[in-house]
């Protein structure tokens, strides 16, 4: 069976083709970054306006890439949420307009479940169950992933998500959007030794986090070297970029090595932007190795948004029996909020 999938909650637009049997076929994405660079963040309204113009000609590009065409097509997959409404929209309607013109059953997927099962994607795949720690720019959850749909929620952050910490302490360093990539070069050049941050809730004696004070802290240690005699230099901010991103990712790893002990599992999965951070990269694979586990990262370029983890989730739901495929109703609504617990049950037919 073979799926087109839509990616539109952000500022990336997504289309892939993956078939059920061999995985995926073709995908294409148009990021938006340099659109928004002005602004210093998304704005949703030349988000959704952008989704439009992209989301045809890169669907023609990946029929063309996969060598296929809209007859071969046996369903429609698109993000539902949580996501911009006016950005998810246009996922939604493309896809359900495909569907509905082909009487295809479209498929809605939840955003997080797309990152939580991109890192099926690449080879060697993980075995359930495993644990996830999803790190994106508007969540950070540790999961139990015990099968496709069967997720516990074993701890999340109180506040501020990984990606924002890293956008937020990016833009009080001067640096560009997204701010995780500019902040981690920068970090590059400095020693995250040289200046003290907080580890926020590493001794919490639990799952969740919390990376709003982490915030406060930059800022308080940016404005103290503003004072000092010379003022604030270049190797500052690369030391404070550094210890920013050591304090995340100390907390990010710490806490995905709890949850392996706590659970008795071996394989820790990394999925969201955030899991294409290096320092993270490095520090987990060293932790889980001493553990005696394995952990799983999606291929680099399907960590941020994409239209590959949509269509490849809705196969994985298709695979387990959780699409009632004979649902052509094509009545549709987007969730902008929703919680990923919440798509676990299967449909009653
Ligand atoms: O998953 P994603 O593409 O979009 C959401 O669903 O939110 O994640 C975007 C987030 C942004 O906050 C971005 O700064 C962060 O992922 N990010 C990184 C890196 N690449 C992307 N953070 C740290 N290091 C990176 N290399
Ligand atoms: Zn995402």
């Amino acid at each position: 069976m073979i799926i087109l999938g839509f990616e539109s909650s952000c500022d990336e637009t997504g289309v892939a083709l993956v078939c059920t049997q061999r995985g995926l076929l073709a995908h294409a994405l148009h990021s938006q970054i340099a659109m928004h660079q002005d602004y210093g963040g998304v704005v949703p309204e030349l988000a959704s306006r952008d989704h439009i113009r992209r989301v045809l000609p890169l669907t023609r590009q990946v029929l063309d890439q996969a060598g296929l065409n809209f007859n071969d097509l046996d369903a429609v997959a698109y993000t539902a949420g949580p996501g911009l409404a006016g950005a998810l929209l246009v996922g939604a309607s493309v896809a359900q307009s495909f569907a509905w013109s082909r009487g295809l059953p479209a498929i809605p997927i939840h955003h997080l479940e797309g990152h939580l099962l991109s890192p099926l994607l690449a080879e060697p795949r993980p075995d359930f169950p495993f644990v996830a720690l999803l790190v994106s720019g508007g969540h950070t959850q540790i999961m139990r992933v015990d099968g496709v749909g069967a997720y516990t929620l074993l701890g999340e952050t109180l506040d501020d998500a990984a990606g924002e910490a890293f956008d937020k302490s990016a833009k009080l360093l001067g640096l560009g959007y997204p701010g995780g990539p500019a902040l981690s070069r920068l970090a590059a050049q400095g020693s995250a030794k040289a200046i003290e941050l907080p580890r926020p809730m590493l001794h919490s004696g639990d799952l969740d986090f919390s990376f709003s004070g982490l915030k406060t802290a930059v800022l308080t240690r940016l404005r103290a070297l503003e004072k000092v005699p010379g003022g604030l230099t270049q190797q500052h901010r690369a030391d404070l970029a550094a210890a920013t991103q050591a304090a995340i990712v100390d907390v990010l790893a710490a806490k995905s090595i709890r949850a392996l002990k706590e659970t008795g599992l071996k394989n820790l999965v990394v999925a969201g932007g955030v899991g294409a951070n290096s320092l993270l990269r490095e520090k987990l694979v060293q932790a889980v190795q001493r553990l005696r586990g394995t952990v799983y990262f999606p291929p680099l370029d399907l960590c941020t948004d994409n239209g590959a983890m949509i269509a490849f989730a809705a196969a994985m739901r298709v695979n387990a029996g959780l699409v009632n495929l004979r649902d052509t109703s094509h009545a549709f609504t987007v969730r902008p909020r929703w919680d990923l617990d919440s798509v676990c049950e299967p449909f009653s037919s």
